[in-house]
């Protein structure tokens, strides 16, 4: 597999921290907050008097929810100068938080002389070895007992946004400036992300952070990755979106029957096709049907990675998304439809932003792409 650049050198290649979230509204974007740390079983009394670490804060926006819950302390680690000088900004403007103690290096350096009681790190770390190497490091700075946050990547949810990356590919080569390459792909996706409802990214952000970010095919980070790297000690708490509900009789749960990490596994593979479309919610599926349409995912992304390495062309990853569309029959034929939609424009010889703008039926398909995690440590 080619290596790929990470996150961080891209970000300070051109100066960009392209993760604003819309806070217009502060109430809205704190209730959104506190929506997901609920969902993930972390209420404000966790947080209270708590020592929290955030690393990867990007904008520091985020961590203002975690701040404004009086933890006993918050130490962000954030390595891009573009990231500090957000965090500084919005620190400055800042009402009823604690300040954090803001850290400018990677988490490779960063050597905390004692253990957190709640870690969180969101959209950042990849299926790397270095990385997943990294996602453990970052699980050996929870205090025991205590709370680790982290984000996976459906493969599955990822389809649609892999596919815009090779529309992005045919509309918008590397060798154009940076400048042309995000006005172009802006005008072809911006009326995509419109119909997408709780959106809290711009297009620019978005454009740069997904289809021009080197790193973004090196984000698929599965669940079953982060079990992998983190279940020896940790117990999962729950997931946002909550994909693996858990019917059992709690005083079945002793023994051998405390396996949660198993269990949400489980789940997972039965709930795979409903990461493809985000606004569709449907029954459970076999498994086996699931992991050929999580497989078929995985392939498309490889087919781009070729491409974007040099290693591979366009073609392959018309081959990959044919073998794909074969096994998802018995499923909407929305879905079809969408996949369908995108091959027709793929082939288009002569592809212009306004075509791709006005896809009908894949303009509107967004996956279910990030998936929280939160573990408790044992
Ligand atoms: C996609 S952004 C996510 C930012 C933020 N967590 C969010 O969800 O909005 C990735 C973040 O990882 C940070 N990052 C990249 N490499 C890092 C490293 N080696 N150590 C710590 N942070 C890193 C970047 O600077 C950036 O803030």
């Amino acid at each position: 597999m080619p290596t790929l650049p990470g996150h961080l050198d891209y970000y300070t290649q051109y100066g960009i921290n392209p993760v604003r979230y819309d806070t217009s509204d502060p109430r809205l974007h704190f209730e959104r907050r506190a929506s997901l740390y609920r969902t993930l079983g972390i209420t404000p009394l966790t947080i209270r008097g708590s020592r929290v670490l955030e690393v990867a804060p990007g904008t520091g926006q985020n961590s203002l929810y975690l701040a404004n819950q009086r933890p006993k302390n918050l130490t962000l680690v954030e390595p891009n100068p573009a990231g500090q000088r957000d965090i500084a900004a919005v620190y400055a403007n800042a009402r009823d938080v604690v300040l954090p103690e803001v850290l400018a290096c990677r988490l490779e350096e960063f050597e905390p002389e004692e253990p957190f009681d709640l870690v969180v790190c969101e959209n950042w770390l990849g299926d790397s070895v270095h990385e997943r190497g990294l996602l453990r490091k970052l699980g050996g700075m929870v205090a025991d007992g205590g709370l680790l946050v982290v984000t996976a990547v459906s493969p599955v949810g990822v389809l649609p946004n892999l596919l815009r990356r090779a529309l992005s590919n045919r509309l918008a080569p590397p060798d154009e400036p940076f400048v042309k390459r995000t006005a172009t792909l802006s005008r072809a996706f911006g009326p995509h992300l419109q119909t997408v409802g709780g959106m809290t990214r711009n297009a620019t952000d978005w454009v740069h952070d997904n289809m021009l970010n080197p790193a973004y095919l090196g984000v698929i980070l599965t669940v079953p990755m982060v079990i992998e790297d983190l279940g020896a000690s940790f117990d999962v708490l729950g997931s946002s979106p909550r994909f693996a509900p858990d019917w059992r009789w709690f005083k079945s749960l002793c023994g051998i029957n405390r396996d949660f990490n198993q269990h949400l596994l489980a789940e997972y593979h039965g709930a795979l096709h409903n990461f493809l479309d985000h606004r569709t919610q449907l029954p459970a599926r076999d498994a086996i049907r699931n992991a050929y349409l999580e497989a078929g995912a995985l392939a498309v992304a490889e087919s781009l990675r070729l491409w974007e390495a040099g290693e591979g062309d366009g073609e392959l990853v018309e081959i990959a998304v044919r073998k794909l569309i074969a096994g998802i029959a018995d499923l909407p034929t929305t879905y079809r439809s969408a996949l369908d939609e995108f091959l027709d424009a793929f082939a288009e010889p002569r592809l212009t932003p306004e075509t791709v703008a006005s896809m009908s039926h894949f303009g509107t398909l967004f996956g279910r792409e990030t998936l929280y995690l939160s573990f408790e440590k044992r």
